[in-house]
């Protein structure tokens, strides 16, 4: 795979990156100590990670923190990439935010800013117009999207100049956006950036059944809606979840190979995508999805894994949010 370039980037993107979400140590994810962070983002970039993915919302503003931290003596090594929330989905509250992430970040600039959730998007277009604003104004390099399907999308190609690209749940047992928005991405000529590509340690393997996965991971649509801080309301579909993981699992065996492994270079080898951002909390995380980044899958194998997965994608159906059951990614 190509890694992704821009102009407006001083480096290439790089086919995996590093998310910062756990980092922030919050409710979903349990304790972390900003050492290990450190170490982790460091780690990243001496294998060639380039992009850290980061936001405010993560941990209320702790995750662009440790990276600011991590990257004050390394900075023109790392593309920073962060968000506006959804809070601030408005025009004045855009540049504040902006100027709040670069104050955290300990920088002068943003190299990806990206809308993080749409929201009602009731202001989209004023607030697109506001990024660009910002990045006329030197603060931002480059402008994406996170969580945005064909109908928003529609509204960002009427309105948006030169932005780059859109960040979307995807791994081998999450495959919604499959359905529509990778065709409308490669359209539209936006960079795919899969989030989740573990599905927040799931494809690792290391959880045999719904009951052994921590909590805050069990809110997406594939657990039942009774399980801790769930609010999709939906029925969940864990046994097939986990038959899906077990058939998952006599692939990676027969290759060889760790779960985790297969389940990243899978997303490698997928259409439309530039970018694979796995979450890490320790160098040795790091180094072991880096190395992943080399395994080819040959075609029947690719296929396979397709075959193994098609039946739980068709359950879930298109649409693309992985915690709501009235999606907000339209
Ligand atoms: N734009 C958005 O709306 C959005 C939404 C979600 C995420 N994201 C971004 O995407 C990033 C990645 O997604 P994610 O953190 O949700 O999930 P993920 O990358 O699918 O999973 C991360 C977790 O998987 C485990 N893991 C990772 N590598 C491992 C390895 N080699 N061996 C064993 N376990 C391993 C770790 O679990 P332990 O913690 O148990 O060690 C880690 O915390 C986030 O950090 C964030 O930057 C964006």
């Amino acid at each position: 795979m190509k890694p992704l370039t821009s102009s407006a980037l001083p480096l290439p993107i790089s086919p995996l990156a590093l998310g910062t979400w756990a980092l922030a140590g919050d409710k979903f994810w349990g304790a972390q100590a900003e050492t290990d962070s450190i170490a982790t983002i460091h780690a990243a970039l001496d294998a060639g990670v380039t992009l850290i993915d980061t936001a405010p919302a993560y941990g209320d503003g702790l995750s662009e923190q440790v990276v600011g931290k991590a990257l004050r003596d390394r900075r023109d090594r790392a593309l920073i990439a962060t968000k506006i929330s959804e809070a601030d989905m408005t025009p004045e509250k855009t540049a504040a935010s902006c100027e709040a992430s670069l104050r955290r970040l300990q920088t002068d600039c943003i190299d990806l800013l990206q809308i993080h959730w749409l929201g009602t998007g009731e202001r989209l277009e004023e607030v697109i117009a506001a990024m660009e604003k910002l990045r006329d104004a030197g603060k931002v390099r480059a402008l994406g999207v996170c969580n945005f399907g064909p109908q928003s999308l529609g509204r960002l190609r009427a309105s948006g100049h030169g932005w780059i690209t859109n960040q979307l749940a995807y791994n081998l047992i999450w495959r919604a956006i499959e359905f529509e928005i990778v065709g409308a991405c490669q359209r539209d000529g936006l960079g795919i950036l899969c989030y989740s590509p573990l599905h927040q340690g799931l494809l690792t393997g290391r959880f045999r059944t719904a009951n052994d996965v921590p909590a805050g991971r069990t809110r997406t649509r594939h657990f039942r809606a009774d399980r801790p801080m769930s609010r999709h309301g939906g029925a969940g579909c864990e046994e097939l979840t986990f038959a899906t993981i077990d058939r998952i699992r006599t692939v990676a065996a027969r290759l060889g190979q760790p779960m985790a492994d297969v389940a990243l270079a899978w997303l490698l080898h997928r259409p439309g995508v530039s970018s694979v951002i796995f979450g890490a909390r320790t160098p040795q995380q790091v180094h072991a999805n880096v190395a992943a980044g080399r395994l080819q899958l040959d075609a029947a194998t690719m296929a396979e894994l397709g075959q193994c997965t098609d039946e739980l994608k068709t359950v879930l159906g298109p649409s693309a949010d992985l915690w709501a059951g009235e999606s907000r990614i339209r």
